[in-house]
């Protein structure tokens, strides 16, 4: 019944008995269950008792697992190219992060073909999938001129062929300024390729906003003319410092605002009163040693609705894996179970305004992740086991 690995699959049909625990998300947990897909979508879930007649005779038996919808992975990076071991061994010396690293990733981006990146993201994704992750936003970043910030969003494209997640592009030219060149022509270059990078696919726009990265005001600018071309707004803020990102994104409207380590209450109250969803990358905390874990209680004080993402990249976070996220946004930023789940499908994809993903219900993707363990608790409890047994992706399930 499985495709090969890594390969897209179309939409099927399929039964999913056996659950012990289902987590639909767009209501109540349910026990014993079952659920229906059909061409892809969710038909029905419910009790398995109720299953009803002429469900499909292809059966995915659970035996007793906890089934949770598809991870919805809101922010990654993952096209690039090479390690930064050196900048990593650094860190654990002491050395604290600047962003300057992304220059060393752009270089080795720049080296590689295209086909050797779209192998590498390939294999990032599909350690994604085999953690469950059903939906990803990728950003592009690891360019820095028009042509190859073109190209990323190219190879983002033909990924979409390689991997039965669901990719969603982001452009983040914007990721910093570009060894030797002046900013304000290089904010001109971004601004200047936005309406290409928008007919290239980038549903998205981001900028990394933030102190020795895009001032405020640049971010205003950027993001502005994003809107104009139709592109949904994301922004990475307050990270290393806190700048007022974040009370920019409640200004321009962003769907979300990404990291906010250094975030104010007052900033975290105009976020939620503009419908603002916070992304937290608990992973990039751990990775930069910053010990900044309490903005999370910040955020959900102020009434934020939280998403979670693995923040997927050569710097800050070489992660795929949501369920490792999870245990970190419970064990050190204090989420409960069932906030960390509910940020890392539901609130994922309405930091992404996707109604279709994150829940199973009826309509939905026929996407979701057979936890290797009966309850959602003990994914968060078991540390450093295999976490997922199965990913289903529009019906169609992956091992
Ligand atoms: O989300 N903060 C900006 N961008 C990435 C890091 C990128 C890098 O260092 O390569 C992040 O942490
Ligand atoms: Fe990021």
């Amino acid at each position: 019944m499985s495709p090969l690995p890594g390969v897209a699959a179309a939409p099927a049909d399929l039964t999913v008995r056996g659950i012990g625990r289902l987590l639909p998300m767009s209501g109540e947990p349910v026990a014993d269950a079952a659920v229906v897909i059909r061409d892809g979508r969710v038909a029905w879930t419910g009790p398995s008792r109720e299953l009803p007649p002429g469900a499909p005779d292809a059966v995915l038996d659970v035996g007793g697992a906890c089934v949770v919808p598809g991870f919805v992975d809101a922010h990654t990076h993952l096209v690039f190219a090479g390690v930064r071991r050196a900048e990593f061994v650094a860190r654990l010396a002491g050395t604290s992060y600047d962003g300057g690293g992304i220059r060393t990733t752009v270089e080795a981006t720049a080296t590689a073909t295209d086909d050797e990146l779209v192998d590498l993201a390939a294999g990032r994704a599909g350690a994604a999938l085999r953690h469950g992750t059903t939906t990803m936003e990728v950003k592009t970043g690891y360019g820095l001129s028009t042509d190859s910030e073109l190209r990323l969003l190219r190879l983002v494209d033909q990924l979409s062929g390689r991997t039965p997640v669901r990719l969603h592009a982001t452009y983040l030219g914007a990721h910093v300024v570009p060894a030797g060149r002046d900013r304000e022509e290089y904010v001109a270059e971004v601004l200047g390729t936005l309406p290409a990078a928008a007919a290239a696919g980038a549903r998205w726009c981001d900028v990394f906003c933030d102190q020795g990265v895009f001032t405020v005001e640049e971010a205003r600018r950027i993001l502005t003319a994003a809107r104009e071309q139709g592109m949904g707004l994301r922004l990475h803020a307050e990270e290393i410092a806190r700048t007022g990102a974040a009370a920019l994104a409640a200004e321009l409207g962003c769907a979300s605002a990404d990291h906010l380590e250094h975030v104010t209450p007052e900033d975290a109250r105009a976020m939620a009163a503009a419908g603002v969803v916070g992304v937290l990358l608990p992973t990039v905390t751990l990775s930069l040693r910053s010990h900044a874990w309490g903005h999370a209680a910040v955020l959900r004080e102020a009434g934020v609705e939280l998403a979670l993402a693995t923040d997927c990249n050569p710097g800050t976070s070489w992660c795929e894996s949501m369920p490792y996220t999870i245990q970190l946004a419970c064990l050190a930023m204090g989420l409960s179970v069932d906030e960390a789940f509910r940020a890392a499908t539901l609130g994922a994809a309405h930091s992404l305004r996707l109604d279709d993903v994150g829940h199973l219900g009826t309509g939905a993707h026929g996407d979701l992740a057979v936890l290797a363990a009966e309850h959602e608790a003990d994914l968060v409890a078991h540390l450093g086991g295999d976490p997922i047994i199965t990913t289903v992706v529009g019906g169609v399930p992956h091992a």
